[in-house]
């Protein structure tokens, strides 16, 4: 949103976005998450039930409703089918591998972050969108490939094309012509959680779509104007579809925690992904 900075400026020139508790958000002793990102998959049962079938109760059976917690904000659970969803987990394990791949993420005030994130089309780093991995091993960003594009719209078709009583894709600017460029993906190790934040270094107001993969998680939709209440925490399961553009694509959110072994073992994914599709503005 910030449209004087410039996508190649250093790190560390705004303010910080992810504040909070630093040794509880950002541990400074990461595990080697590799080896649970590209291992086999888990052959431990999972704590709800398997992909494709239908929820159970425990885990908040309401909320498996289409539903529009905010102005425009829509959440599609199960959008993607589980064939799908293996797919893009396969598709995430190749981006994650080296030059530009999957990366810990330090912040200017000596912060880590306790995902870990790869890029494509351009990368993000605190904060800012360069074409290299500025703040890792130098290496091109992967280019954004097309069938994201494709993803992406036919994701916000589905948010906000007509439904009663549903926001309109007219009304959400940039959702009509949407041309997202950016993929930012996170890996979400066991206990790892992200700080109450917007998504303010795109040079656009287009909506940001957001697919969920493996463990369920608590994510925190909050306003516009400050990081504190009032705020929504929305359950996100995997193949979870949730759109935030219109009043609300500068939103603060953040992900509360994880809960462990809630994925599906045949998604062969330990924790969670979560893809944000984004239009950056920056041509
Ligand atoms: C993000 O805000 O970039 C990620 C949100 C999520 O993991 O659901
Ligand atoms: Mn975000």
């Amino acid at each position: 949103m910030d449209g004087a900075r410039s996508p190649e400026q250093a790190p560390g020139q705004s303010a910080a976005e992810y504040p909070g508790q630093p040794a509880e958000l950002f541990p400074e002793q990461l595990p080697d998450l590799f080896p649970q990102l590209f291992g086999e998959p888990s052959r431990q049962p999972s704590r709800q039930p398997s992909l494709g079938q239908p929820p159970g109760p425990s885990l908040g059976q309401a909320q498996r409703q289409r539903a529009e917690p905010a102005p425009g904000v829509v959440l599609l659970p199960d959008w993607l089918s589980p064939a799908e969803q293996r797919e893009m987990v396969a598709a995430c394990r190749e981006w994650a591998r080296p030059p530009a791949g999957m990366r810990t993420v330090r912040l200017p005030r000596g912060g880590v972050m306790s995902v870990r994130m790869v890029c494509l089309g351009w990368h993000w780093y605190p904060y800012g969108y360069a074409r290299t991995v500025v703040d890792g091993d130098g290496a091109p960003v992967k280019p954004f490939p097309p069938e994201l594009v494709e993803l992406a719209r036919r994701a916000l078709a589905d948010a906000y094309g007509t439904t009663a009583g549903g926001t309109g894709e007219r009304e959400i600017v940039g959702a009509a012509g949407y041309a997202p460029d950016v993929a930012v993906i996170n890996h979400y190790p066991h206990g790892a959680k992200m700080g109450l934040h917007r998504d303010r270094e795109e040079r656009v107001d287009a909506p940001v779509v957001s697919l969920s993969l493996g463990d369920t998680c608590v994510f925190r939709l909050g306003n516009t104007e400050t990081r504190t209440r009032p705020w929504t925490d929305l359950e996100l399961r995997s193949g979870d579809l949730l759109v935030f553009g219109g009043p609300a694509r500068f939103a603060y959110h953040g992900v509360v925690r994880t809960l462990p072994g809630t994925a599906d073992p045949g998604l062969g994914l330990v924790g969670r992904l979560n893809l944000t599709l984004r239009q950056s503005g920056l041509g």
